[in-house]
């Protein structure tokens, strides 16, 4: 039986996945003996009893640093629950709408088809965010919906400016404007510093709850979380393993009897799906994901200890996004950005095409440049199905050096192509 682990051909491998993706080596080390034996007790993690001391140490140690990293105000619940990004489509809705009803016990009899549900529908994610919120019965609005802006042809790839956004007015109490602060398919993230809170006119900010799914750039570049009402994230991109997402709540909209909202229109939420569920007992109403709670958390202490917090990571993520921008922008056409507008290219998840003398993309030179990658030990970079051509995903456990392999790759593929003219 092995008494070390062998990370050799990790250390040779740079995994540029979209999502299950990359973590920092040392805290996977540490969160292999920790499955083992945890801290010396004879017992893993997971063999611990979600209800022991011991856990309730990791859970809060969690939640300590998290709230450190982003600031988290003390109003503010943070929830560590299951079912990932997909589950709080729903639960975000749901929540909102059970508040929605509670606060305002006359609406539906006078507006049957309930609040409007506003969604900036940026790329894939928001848009099945938006479909199961419609699915679930709300009035789910698109204040736009990139795919359809002029010249678009049915794709994502460019925000337009608030002044052209059809929100719902203020008036009619709209239960939430949604977005996703980075589309992780569509390789589309809100220009930084992010979401263009302070544009929403003033009515709207202030009355409206704002919900963010910051799945794919958490932790990535500062956000303000008191201006929001909900910001969740699954984990598996930049925090730790899939199986646990984090649901930061205002507390005050957290509905305090959610089934009361069922007599007014208010949706009856699954339990597990209920916020004040979670919030009430410490997410630990029910048995919670705990490997992948304990290795989020050894995530948020790595960063915030060793790793210069949020702002180290968004200036890393800066320069290995401008790095491989530069290389983009020099190589006379060869890669091509999928996402029209500059400013909201994603610094996370970076898509491009190949394409070949005749400007147009070319599947056989995307073929070539996967396995030029591959040779050089970058895996994962083919682009999502729905998308096609590259996508390099440079999460936050993806180092600069790493990322300039990458830079050289590409440098030297074009080259390659120059010389085949
Ligand atoms: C931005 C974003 N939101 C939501 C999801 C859905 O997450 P899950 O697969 O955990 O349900 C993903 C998954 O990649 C995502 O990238």
């Amino acid at each position: 039986m092995p008494t070390t682990l062998d990370t050799s051909r990790r250390e040779r491998t740079i995994n540029l996945g979209a999502g299950p993706s990359s973590l920092p080596t040392p805290v996977l080390l540490e969160a292999a003996q920790g499955i083992v034996d945890f801290g010396g007790s004879g017992m893993g993690l997971t063999e611990l009893s979600h209800r022991s001391a011991t856990f309730q140490r990791v859970l809060s140690a969690a939640e300590a640093d998290l709230r450190s990293l982003l600031a988290v105000p003390d109003d503010y619940a943070v929830l560590f629950m299951q079912g990932g990004g997909t589950e709080q489509f729903s639960a975000t809705a749901l929540n909102l709408l059970a508040a929605h009803a509670v606060a305002h016990p006359d609406y539906v009899a006078q507006h049957p088809a309930g609040p409007p549900c506003d969604y900036a529908v940026s790329g894939s994610w928001t848009a099945k965010a938006m479909s199961e919120a419609k699915r679930l019965g709300a009035n789910a609005r698109a204040v736009f919906d990139a795919r359809k802006l002029p010249g678009a042809d049915g794709r994502f790839g460019a925000i337009p400016p608030v002044a052209e956004w059809q929100l719902s007015a203020a008036e009619e109490k709209p239960a939430m404007l949604y977005y996703c602060d980075n589309e992780t398919v569509d390789g589309v993230e809100y220009a930084s510093p992010g979401f263009p809170i302070a544009e929403l006119p003033q009515a709207y900010r202030e009355s409206v709850p704002l919900v963010a799914d910051c799945s794919s750039n958490i932790l990535s570049r500062p956000i303000d979380v008191a201006a929001h009402a909900i910001v969740f994230f699954g984990a598996q991109k930049n925090v730790g393993p899939a199986g646990v997402t984090v649901v930061i709540v205002r507390r005050s909209l957290i509905a305090e009897h959610p089934d009361k909202g069922v007599a007014h229109g208010g949706p009856r939420i699954p339990t597990t799906l209920v916020y004040k569920q979670h919030a009430d007992n410490g997410s630990l109403y029910n048995t919670p994901p705990m490997f992948a709670i304990y290795a989020s958390g050894l995530v948020f202490a790595d960063l915030l200890r060793n790793r210069g917090g949020v702002t180290g990571a968004a200036s890393r993520a800066d320069m290995k996004s401008g790095a491989v921008y530069d290389v983009i922008a020099s190589s006379n056409g060869l890669f091509q950005p999928t996402v029209r507008q500059a400013d909201v290219r994603s610094r996370m998840n970076i898509c491009f095409r190949v394409c070949g003398a005749d400007g147009a993309p070319s599947e056989a030179r995307e073929t070539a440049f996967v396995a030029r990658c591959k040779e050089a030990g970058i895996e994962q970079v083919k682009g999502h199905r729905s998308v096609g051509g590259i996508r390099t995903s440079l999460y936050n456990a993806v180092t600069p050096e790493q990322t300039l392999v990458l830079v050289d790759v590409m440098k030297a593929f074009v080259k390659e192509m120059q010389e085949q003219k």
